[in-house]
């Protein structure tokens, strides 16, 4: 089985190469130096060269707030990325699997979002991973598109490391309560993309880690396992404004997953207790 990995060295890049690097898959890795994935002729040339069963898009532009301004390199990346990665999945019969986000929803439903619910993204990174979900969709059917949310992982910047961080230097920390989501550790959604491999129940599935929170409640949940003691402040999104606006409330229901007998993922609590053992033994 050969599965391609765009964007391998991106944080969940790394755990998807972590899971899934044994005897069983013969995998073809590739950054944008290697294969550019806005460039049609890269991934042709790649794929005539293997004879690929699987992609596996990993790729993307995941700045949000500087989405707002890139506003090419966004959708070159998050939209036209992926109708390449479909035309050629169709065209070879490869199965596609992509990752999305939450930021295709406004955030104003209040309870988890399902796979049905209306899109309607309220930042511009939203509306080009959206326009990309589209194009998958027009393009080729045997695809999966997974909708995440909050991931951090050991491979690149996240939420934990930035708070960690900042307790380094900083007494007191504000950080806001008036958004809600999911987080997510990728290596956990890296397992559950594996389970897709062997897998024909194509189509577009919520996946996060489950349980929900505030970014103030998961900021204490970090600093009460790694036992920093810090003055912790919640704020509202008002008072800590963002170039890119980002949804109040954008939980994902994981039903559909569950239900098409998909193994549930853990809870973010369990998940962060891991992670954290993870990222504290690095000292
Ligand atoms: N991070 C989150 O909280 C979050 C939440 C929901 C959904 N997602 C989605 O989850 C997926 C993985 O996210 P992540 O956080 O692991 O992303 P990441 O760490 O930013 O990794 C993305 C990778 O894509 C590469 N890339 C950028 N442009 C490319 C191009 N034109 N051709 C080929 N590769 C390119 C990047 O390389 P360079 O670094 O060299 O540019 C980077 O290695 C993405 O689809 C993202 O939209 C992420």
């Amino acid at each position: 089985m050969k599965i391609w990995i765009t964007g391998y060295k991106g944080m969940l890049g790394h755990d998807l190469v972590k899971t899934l690097n044994n005897d069983e898959y013969d995998l073809i890795l590739t950054d944008k130096n290697k294969v550019d994935i806005t460039n049609f002729n890269d991934i042709e040339e790649l794929v005539k060269e293997h004879r690929i069963n699987i992609i596996i898009n990993a790729a993307a532009y995941t700045d949000v707030d500087g989405s707002q301004t890139n506003k090419k390199i966004a959708y070159n990346i998050n939209a036209m990325g992926p109708k390449n990665l479909a035309i050629i999945s169709k065209e070879y019969d490869i199965k596609l699997i992509h990752i999305s986000t939450d930021y295709v929803f406004n955030g104003d439903k209040n309870k988890p979002y399902t796979e049905e619910d209306e899109t309607n993204p309220i930042n511009y990174y939203g509306e080009t991973k959206l326009q990309g979900e589209k194009f998958i969709k027009e393009n080729v059917s045997k695809y999966f598109i997974i909708r995440t949310q909050w991931l951090y992982g050991v491979n690149g910047g996240n939420f934990v490391k930035t708070m960690l961080k900042l307790a380094e230097s900083n007494n007191e920390i504000n950080v806001v309560n008036d958004q809600f989501g999911c987080p997510t550790f990728t290596k956990y959604l890296a397992i559950a993309i594996k389970e897709l491999i062997t897998s024909e129940k194509y189509g577009l599935y919520n996946v996060t880690n489950s349980g929900e929170c505030s970014w103030f409640d998961f900021a204490k949940l970090i600093f009460e396992t790694a036992s920093v003691h810090i003055d912790l402040n919640p704020v509202l999104t008002s008072q800590y404004p963002t170039i890119a606006k980002r949804p109040k409330y954008s939980v994902l229901s994981n039903k559909k997953w569950m239900d098409e007998g998909f193994t549930p993922l853990r809870s973010f609590k369990d998940s962060l207790n891991e992670y954290m053992e993870l990222e504290l033994n690095k000292y």
